[in-house]
């Protein structure tokens, strides 16, 4: 994985250099996204460059490249990079100039795009993960996909601290979602999500598991819930580009319904999978 897109074009990672004064690196004044591909294919790609657009767009930034130009880009890289199964990392930062906190109106947008390694994680998916409830302390914006993770990575830290997989965050004890998941619950047959507003980010995969479900009539509501109506659902499940459909199995050491994945999750996981193949081809 020795090629980046850099600035619009492919080059040896080792020429991708950054400047001290990127204003992503001073402030965390950019936007990214994380996109899954497999078998050498970009699984969701438009989706994913619409949201880059959405997102630059609430920061006003704009992209000097048109949305054609950056798929392009990315399918070059993929055939260079002779990709399989991993992740293609794409940031935009605001550019270079030196540091104020006033948004410039020259600055050139840095551009960076690479890929990562990275299996599915078949065995997770398999027997499910543990999480932990944690405050929600980020900021208001999280409908933006931001490169200021802080409030993400020390949440995560209280997940792994614990030994889990996830931090479920809770804002004044309704559950928003996780440090980089969106985070279902089931209960009598019905699947709930937090409404897509700025409290959570409106992830890929969740608006692909809302497709699923509308198609197969499966009743669901965008309706927030609470932190005891998660520790007393029969399913939980997270979705996320790099995780796909993960059930969660226990929260705070106390085991989901009976503490194994359940059967709309498992049946969730099925009908995803398919939509994998037919964009992608079989795993
Ligand atoms: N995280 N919520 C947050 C806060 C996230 O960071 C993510 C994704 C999601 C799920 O979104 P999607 O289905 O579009 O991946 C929800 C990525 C994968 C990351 O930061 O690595």
């Amino acid at each position: 994985m020795g090629k980046v897109i850099f600035n619009g074009h492919i080059v040896d990672r080792k020429k991708a250099l950054i400047h001290i004064e990127d204003r992503g690196f001073q402030f965390g004044d950019g936007i990214y996204e994380v996109i899954r591909v497999y078998n050498g294919m970009p699984f969701t790609l438009k989706e994913h460059i619409d949201r880059l657009y959405s997102s630059a767009q609430k920061i006003y930034l704009e992209i000097p490249y048109s949305q054609q130009e950056i798929m392009d880009l990315i399918i070059n890289l993929l055939e260079q990079e002779n990709a399989s199964t991993c992740n293609l990392y794409l940031q935009i930062s605001r550019g270079v100039v030196p540091r104020n906190h006033v948004i410039p109106k020259t600055a050139s947008p840095t551009f960076v795009s690479y890929l990562m390694p990275g299996d599915r994680p078949v065995n997770l998916m398999k027997i499910g993960g543990k999480a932990v409830i944690t405050e929600d302390l980020r900021w208001h914006y999280c409908d933006i996909k931001s490169i200021s993770l802080l409030g993400a990575v020390l949440a995560k830290k209280k997940a792994t601290d614990a030994g889990c997989l996830e931090a479920i965050l809770h804002r004044s004890g309704i559950i928003t979602e996780g440090s980089s998941t969106n985070v279902w619950i089931v209960q009598d047959g019905k699947l709930f999500t937090h409404p897509a507003d700025q409290f959570i980010l409106n992830g890929i995969t969740r608006q692909k598991v809302i497709s699923l479900l509308a198609i197969n009539q499966l009743p669901f509501a965008e309706t927030s819930f609470t932190v005891e109506q998660l520790q007393r659902a029969d399913e939980v499940f997270l979705t996320s580009t790099t995780m796909e459909i993960i059930p969660i199995v226990e929260v705070d050491g106390v085991k989901i319904g009976s503490g194994t994945p359940g059967d709309i999750t498992r049946k969730l996981q099925t009908l995803f999978e398919k939509e994998i193949e037919q964009e992608c081809g079989p795993f």
